[in-house]
């Protein structure tokens, strides 16, 4: 996770934000999809400094979590320390500690620690009791990186041999805000949470944990609030510029995509640089930051995480089995090479050359699939291009396609 800014240095999602209360009033509980480092965390702190009559917000970070029963303390501790307020809530608290036989070590809760699973009565608990004595509050659970979460709780059961608690905190918290209708949860993450369910599904086990929650895309902020950060990016920095500041601004909001963190890491690079900047120079240094060696943003894990996202393999007619993470590459390997977005029958003919691959429906699912992970974005006429042009270039250059 990003280090966090200060709330009130947010710019702009006010729409968004608007649009997510909205949702939550009517009774929703959200899921977030956004790619990395668009902005996601930021939005939750703000709607956490600003939040609306009759809401409690309680925001977890809990991408270090490796068991249900961690997990269960933090939401203790969050819940303790965001639902001040009446004396009656505090004795609450004090009752259900005392019930639940915890303790405390230096302000941390921590549950009792027992052969058999405590974990999944005492979540209930805490959640029966918070729901009960907040009747005219909504209560919403920000859960941050819970697909790491879950990854991590998964990796540690596997380590140790037990069986896997991942999906099963899933249904428990499914079940719990069926239960109480002032309880709200949203899932946040930078991991697509799609693939994580699947990947915990064993084989024959149908558990949807979380199709009662509608999908929220976030995007990176709108040019004009982009233009807004840029400017007082550079004002921050002290960077001085060769000609009208505005264009230079628009540059960097181009290059970048509007995503707030690269524009941040930008500007910090062009500051350092002691230059004073035009257009050009922003161009520059963004390429120098996608070309490094040392990729300081980490823009390896586009291609990296392919593996993970498409495991296993599929039928070429002459080949036999090919790997779906090679049929991934090299369809994004011919939408970086294209200038305009492409359709399916000329994906499916460039492609052709490496992969013989008979029925459409295999390409059309993989598109589908690569438009959920935010790498490709289609047309009303289904032609895909690559959703930001920043990983387009990073593609071009990391898989060595420039001319
Ligand atoms: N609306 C905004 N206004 C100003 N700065 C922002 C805004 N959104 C994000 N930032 C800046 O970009 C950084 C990264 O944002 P944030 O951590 O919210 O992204 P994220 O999508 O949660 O990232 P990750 O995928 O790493 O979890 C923030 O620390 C902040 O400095
Ligand atoms: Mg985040």
């Amino acid at each position: 996770m990003a280090r966090q800014i200060d709330p009130k240095r947010v710019i702009g999602r006010d729409k968004l934000i608007g649009n997510i209360w909205k949702r939550l009033e009517k009774g929703s509980s959200l899921r977030f999809t956004a790619e990395r480092r668009i902005g996601k965390t930021s939005v939750m702190q703000k709607m956490r400094a600003e939040p609306k009559e009759g809401f409690r917000l309680v925001y977890l970070d809990i991408e270090g979590t490796e068991t249900p029963e961690y997990f269960v303390e933090k939401l203790l501790q969050g819940l303790r320390d965001n639902l001040t307020g009446p004396q009656k809530a505090k004795r609450m608290f004090k009752g259900l500690h005392k019930s639940l036989g915890g303790t405390e070590i230096a302000g941390m809760i921590k549950l009792p620690t027992a052969e058999n699973d405590v974990w999944q009565p005492a979540l209930e608990k805490i959640l029966e009791e918070v729901c009960g004595n907040f009747p005219d509050q909504r209560i919403v659970l920000m859960l941050d990186e819970l697909p790491y979460m879950l990854q991590k709780m998964d990796d540690l059961a596997r380590k140790t041999g037990k069986p896997s608690p991942a999906l099963h905190i899933l249904d428990v918290l499914r079940e719990l805000r069926h239960k109480h209708a002032n309880l709200h949860m949203i899932y946040c993450g930078s991991v697509g949470l799609h693939h994580v369910v699947t990947q915990l599904r064993s084989p024959g086990l149908s558990s949807e944990p979380v199709n009662d929650m509608p999908l929220m895309e976030i995007h990176p902020l709108e040019p004009k609030d982009a233009l807004l950060l840029a400017d007082r990016l550079f004002e921050e920095e002290g960077i001085e510029t060769t000609e009208e500041r505005k264009p230079v601004l628009a540059a960097l909001v181009k290059e970048t995509d509007g995503f707030p963190f690269y524009m941040e890491r930008v500007a910090e690079r062009l500051a350092e640089s002691g230059l004073t900047i035009g257009k050009e120079q922003v161009g520059e240094m963004v390429r120098c930051q996608l070309a490094s060696g040392h990729d300081p943003w980490q823009m390896e894990h586009f291609r990296s995480r392919l593996s993970d996202y498409y495991p296993g393999e599929m039928k070429d007619v002459h080949k036999g089995a090919v790997s779906r993470r090679d049929f991934a590459v090299k369809i994004l390997d011919a939408l970086t090479l294209s200038e305009h977005p492409m359709s399916i029958e000329e994906i499916q003919s460039t492609v052709k050359t490496s992969f013989s691959i008979e029925d459409r429906g295999v390409i059309v699912e993989m598109l589908r699939l690569l438009e959920l992970d935010h790498y490709l974005i289609a047309d009303e006429e289904k032609r895909y291009t690559f959703r930001f042009t920043l990983v387009k270039r990073w593609w071009k250059i990391a898989q060595g396609l420039e001319s």
